[in-house]
């Protein structure tokens, strides 16, 4: 379905684009012409993944940024602005999590994700609205979710808060942002690992296991399987898709939230020393 140029002159703007999901995003976008920014909190992560995406030989700005500090998302946007002269695309992929007993989340932790996640994904998704809707310019922006937005999600309540807050903003800006040509879609992924997100989501290699025996397909996602859709969901292959959220996880949802089977791994307050080990760990 894709040629080269595909994303050929579309200036895409990819949160968390320095590892994980989002720098596969940004090196399939690159490599099917986009110009692209990665924004994310360390410099050197962001250097070493814009050496690896500049490969394609499309442009790759990289912005240290901390998506919660609404002033510095709008600096990052002018910065784009100025350099590639302007924006079509968002993909607020920065995200944010951790296992956690929910009676023991303080205050400031569940602040945390839902600033990183929800505050962020606004913090963004309105500067590059703005921007879209100042200059006359159609676009596309597209939310990474997840499947436990719809059930909820055990041990991971502030994630599933925050992501469902997405999937509303999604929806939301979809209809109040049609009449610009702004199209704004999500994505919901299941079982994608990736060192910043197993790393906090999966105890140990018992855990791992039992995870991915339960999965339909016997097997995790691969990074270029969610690239795709991503891309396709940008890019005008698919003018008429806005408000969607397409799920792609191999079927894992149909079993169930996500993290819910950590409940039954062992007693509950073997499950809450096992997230303090995990928290000490980082
Ligand atoms: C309980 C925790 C905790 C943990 C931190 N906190 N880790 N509480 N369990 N494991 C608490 C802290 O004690 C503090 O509260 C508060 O959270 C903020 O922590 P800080 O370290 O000060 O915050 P910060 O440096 O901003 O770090 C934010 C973070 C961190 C969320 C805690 O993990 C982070 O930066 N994560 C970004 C990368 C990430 O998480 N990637 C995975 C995304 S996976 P107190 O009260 O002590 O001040 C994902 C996929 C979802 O999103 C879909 C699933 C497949």
């Amino acid at each position: 379905m894709f040629t080269p140029d595909t994303l050929k002159g579309k200036h895409i703007l990819i949160t968390g684009g320095g590892g994980g999901l989002g720098s596969a995003f940004a090196d399939r976008c690159a490599e099917l012409g986009a110009h692209v920014l990665i924004c994310g909190r360390t410099q050197q992560t962001l250097d070493e993944a814009a050496a690896r995406i500049a490969r394609h030989g499309n442009r790759v700005l990289t912005y240290a940024v901390d998506i919660r500090d609404y002033a510095a998302v709008g600096q990052m946007v002018a910065y784009m602005v100025q350099e590639l002269g302007h924006i079509d695309c968002l993909v607020n992929n920065a995200g944010a999590n951790f296992l956690s007993a929910s009676e023991d989340l303080s205050p400031n932790a569940f602040k945390a994700i839902v600033d990183i996640v929800l505050t962020g994904t606004f913090n963004c998704t309105q500067q590059v609205g703005r921007h879209l809707i100042e200059t006359g310019r159609p676009g596309s922006i597209l939310n990474i979710v997840t499947t436990y937005t719809e059930t909820g999600g055990a041990f991971v309540l502030p994630s599933a808060c925050a992501k469902a807050g997405v999937y509303a903003l999604t929806n939301s800006l979809a209809y109040e942002w049609a009449p610009y040509g702004i199209r704004v879609n999500s994505i919901a992924p299941g079982p994608f690992p990736t060192e910043g997100a197993w790393s906090r989501l999966m105890p140990d290699a018992a855990f791992t296991e039992t995870y991915t025996k339960r999965l339909p397909m016997g097997r995790v996602g691969e990074k270029w399987e969610i690239a795709n859709l991503a891309v396709f969901l940008l890019s005008d292959l698919a003018p008429y898709i806005t408000g969607e959220c397409v799920v792609i996880d191999g079927g894992e949802r149909l079993q169930g939230a996500e993290f819910n089977y950590i409940a039954h791994m062992a007693p509950r307050e073997d499950l809450r020393k096992i997230f303090q080990q995990m928290r000490k760990r980082g």
